[in-house]
């Protein structure tokens, strides 16, 4: 598949079908977030994969919305602050940047797949850190559903949901 076609037909999945995710899609998945670039090649990431349906019900209490109850398999996406590049000059912090990355490149391979993900962001981190026990320095950035999509969407819907070229783009000058 090309790559715009690719990112063409990854869209955030709301809902899912009752069906496992196959552990050899799952490690495609993880192989595509471990090969991701990051600052200084620092590699700030650590994901912890749940399928478990007990702490898959724990873990929908950190998200309002009842449709992340559909998703067979959720990963917690944590970024590790003592470990990440640091710009001096400014102190900027480049963990939500090298998540970021890494996250996508999971969202593209599980679309390759035919898998469907969603970028939550919206969660409770306080509760999810309490629930993994997690160190001071590990922090939970988002969550990523992922199964076999029970919602359709159009992978044309970007002519009318993103914007143009011209608004987003700046030859030269600002
Ligand atoms: C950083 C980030 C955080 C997001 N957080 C949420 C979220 O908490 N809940 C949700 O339903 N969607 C969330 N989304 C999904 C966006 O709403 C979605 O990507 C956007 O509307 C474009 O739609 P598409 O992904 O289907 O192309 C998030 C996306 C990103 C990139």
């Amino acid at each position: 598949m090309k790559f715009l076609d690719l990112a063409k037909i990854r869209y955030s999945s709301r809902s899912y079908k009752d069906k496992a995710v196959e552990k050899e899609k799952l490690y495609k998945i993880l192989e595509a977030a471990r090969i991701a670039p990051s600052a200084a090649n620092r590699q700030p990431w650590h994901f912890i994969v749940i399928e478990e349906k007990n702490t898959l019900k724990e873990l929908c209490t950190t998200y309002q919305k009842d449709w992340l109850h559909s998703a067979p398999m959720i990963i917690v996406c944590c970024g590790d602050h003592d470990s990440v590049w640091i710009r001096n000059r400014d102190n900027k912090d480049h963990l939500d940047v090298d998540l970021s990355i890494s996250i996508d490149h999971m969202t593209l391979q599980a679309a390759e797949l035919d898998l469907a993900t969603c970028w939550i962001c919206l969660f409770d981190v306080e509760k999810t850190k309490q629930i993994f026990k997690l160190p001071d320095n590990i922090e939970p950035i988002a969550l990523l559903p992922i199964g076999y999509p029970a919602d359709i969407v159009d992978k044309n819907r970007h002519d009318a949901k993103r914007k143009t070229i011209e608004e987003i783009v700046h030859f030269e000058k600002w």
